[in-house]
Order: structure tokens, then sequence, then C-alpha cells
């Protein structure tokens, strides 16, 4: 049956970036509002998000905050489960892989109400990951399957999910048509930081696999110092967290070619992977952004949930590789990598919906 009412739940960055595009196309065909969990709380971090890209402010939001991961969840359930049953949806969207997807689709499911998930299929196939768990048990328990890729269609395949299971590609390619060109009007961050286009590396890390293990972080700016690159390096703040508490940040704040900023909005990211030389993270979200622009990128981790970034040639995963040899040995392919991307994405999802 057609949903006619539809709860988006949010919490963190790269969920209200997804959002945009759709909740843009779905309030014209359906009654469709937000919840915030709260999860991201920081203006850097949320209420520039969506002042940047034109979201409505959320029906409601949560205020959960930061806490363990069984802390955060359960209070998110607890008052998701308040909204879901004052509101009644017909159909609860989740998004992506955060403590915030997994509770909403947990809390609806028992509720019985249909859950719909957005970037399903995707894995890592390492289950000490957060993510990870949150993906497979989010898969589990949705009605309606939105992928971005073939391989996350594939994916759900080999663990017997195929009803409910939509091609639709990637809605954050679709933020980046209608965005980028607004972002490169608006943004002054290149002057700001009096860097030339090409000639520095963008620098992100927030994942707990690098941050909380010391062992690791260490490692891995070990491998970034080594290089006389410019970089620039927005710091998340569970990065800043850790890099200070291993008692590495004065070490990074003293190197003349490190630029240490505070998290950067959507429009300033934008900017700042268009015009990099290369891109280092372990953020899902820019490793694609990076990959649609054309942009060399060094993925800091063992494994990609994007395979075909790798498989282009323009995404290398660093693994326990010698950073400095990677970047000698990178090629610099070019370009837009609009070739096998599906468009329209937003539109897609909605017919799903009015076709139910
Ligand atoms: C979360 C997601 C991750 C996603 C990322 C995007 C989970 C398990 N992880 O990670 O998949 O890629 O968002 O950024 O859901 N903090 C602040 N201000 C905030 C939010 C967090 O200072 O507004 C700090 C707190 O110290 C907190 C830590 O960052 O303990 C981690 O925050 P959390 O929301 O748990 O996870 P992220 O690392 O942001």
């Amino acid at each position: 049956m057609r949903p006619t009412k539809i709860i988006s739940v949010v919490g963190a960055r790269p969920q209200f970036v997804k959002l945009a595009p759709l909740q843009m196309e779905l309030k014209k065909h359906l009654d469709s509002f937000v919840v915030h969990t709260g999860q991201h709380y920081d203006e850097t971090l949320s209420d520039k998000f969506f002042e940047e890209l034109s979201i409505p402010k959320p029906e409601y939001n949560l205020g959960v905050g930061s806490a363990t991961h069984g802390a955060q969840t359960g209070l998110m359930l607890k008052k998701l489960e308040e909204v879901f049953d004052y509101e009644k949806p017909d159909l609860v969207l989740v998004y992506g892989d955060t403590n915030s997807t997994l509770a909403g689709a947990l809390a609806a499911a028992k509720m019985n109400i249909r859950v719909g998930h957005i970037e399903a299929g995707l894995r890592s196939f390492v289950k000490s990951m957060p993510e990870e768990i949150n993906r497979v048990l989010t898969d589990r328990l949705s009605d309606i399957l939105f992928c971005p890729t073939g391989t996350a269609v594939d994916n759900l395949k080999n663990e017997g999910i195929d009803r409910g299971v939509y091609l639709v590609g990637d809605l954050m390619y679709e933020a980046l048509e209608i965005f980028a060109p607004i972002a490169e009007r608006r943004t002054d961050i290149l002057r700001n930081l009096s860097l030339g286009s090409r000639e520095y590396i963008l620098l992100t890390i927030h994942r707990a696999e690098n941050t909380d293990n010391h062992n690791r972080l260490r490692y891995l700016m070990e491998q970034i110092t080594k290089l006389g690159h410019k970089i620039v390096f927005p710091v998340h703040p569970r990065a800043k967290k850790e890099l200070k508490s291993a008692g590495l940040w004065e070490h990074l704040q003293n190197r003349d070619n490190i630029v240490l900023t505070e998290p950067v909005g959507y429009f300033e990211n934008i900017v700042l992977i268009k015009n990099a030389y290369l891109v280092l993270t372990d953020s899902g979200g820019i490793q694609k952004e990076a990959y649609y622009f054309g942009i060399p990128t060094i993925t800091l981790r063992n494994e990609t949930e994007w395979p075909e970034t790798v498989a282009s040639g323009i995404n290398r995963l660093l693994a326990d590789r010698e950073l400095l040899e990677l970047i000698a040995s990178e090629e610099h392919p070019n370009g837009l990598r609009s070739r096998g991307i599906e468009p329209k994405t937003s539109e897609k999802i909605i017919n799903v919906f009015l076709n139910y």
C-alpha cells in the first residue's frame, strides 16, 4: 500500500546531505517530515548543514547528544517511539549507517511501521566497525531497500534479501549536482586559507577505527607528517579529542605545512575537495565526492564500502602501505566520473513510494 505519511530520521552530518535533495521532492508528493535525533549538535556539524542545504528546521529535535553506543541508541529508541506513537507514520525512512539509522529502523520495526533504508546493501565486511553493525541490522529490519550501487544489490542478494530492493543511485551525487555551483559562488575558503587550486592535500579522519586506537592514530600521523606537501586538515571533534589525549595535537600545530581548521560546512568541503591535489580520508562520503569530481584519493582504511571508486583507479586504499610511496606512484586521472552513475535518485525513490 502506498505510504501517505513518512518520517525521515536523521542525526549526523552525512545524513543531512542525503536528506536535502530527497526532502525537497518528498514534500511535493507526500506528507513527510523530519526528526533530528540530536546525535550531532555542534553548529559546525549540524545547523550549518541545514542552513546551506536549505532544509527546513526539523519538526522534532530529540536532543540525544553524545554517549556510549548503547546509551545513545537506547535514548534514541525511547524518544523515537514516543514520536512515532504520537504521529503514527506509515513509513519511517532512515539514511546510511549511524546509530540514528539503527535506532530509527528498530523503533519503527518494533511498532510494525514500515522501514525504508536509503543507502542499503553497503558492506565493509568488518564487524568491529559500528557502522557495519548498523548497516547489517538496518537492512534486516527494512521493507524497502534503496541501493546506491549494483554491488550493494549483490551484497543483499548474498544475504538472502531480494524483496523490496531497488537500485536508485546516490543521493549524495544528486546533492553535489544541485549544490556544487552554489557552493563555488558562496565560499571564500581558498582565499581565506591562502590556498591555490591543486596546491594542497585535503585530509580528514574521524572513524573510531582510526581515532580511538592510538597506535593506529600515531601510525597515520607519522605517515602524514613525513609528507612535505601543504595539508589542509579540518578536524572532527572526535579526532581532536583523541589527537590531544594521544599527545599528538601539539606536534601537528607546530608543523608549518599543516593547516588545522574547525570542521567545515558542506559548501566549504565541496570547494576544498574539488580543488585539492589529492584527498586523504576515511570518510565514505568524501571518497565518493572526490570520485565524482575526479580527484585522486587515498582512503585511510583497509577496505571500502565503495569498491567502484577503487576499480576506477581514482581511489586507493592505504591499508598498511607507505603513504609517501603511494603518493609518488599516483597517476592523476582527471575529470568528472559521471559514467555509470544513476541520475535522478530522489525521483526514483519517490516513484517507488507512489507505485507501492
Ligand atoms: C558518526 C557516525 C559515523 C559518521 C559520522 C559523520 C555512528 C556510530 N557513527 O560518527 O558513521 O561517519 O557520524 O560525522 O553513528 N561530538 C561533538 N559534537 C557533535 C557530535 C559529536 O563534539 O556535535 C564528539 C563527541 O565527543 C562524541 C564524538 O564526537 O563523543 C563522537 O560522536 P558520535 O556522534 O558518536 O560519532 P561520530 O564520530 O560523529
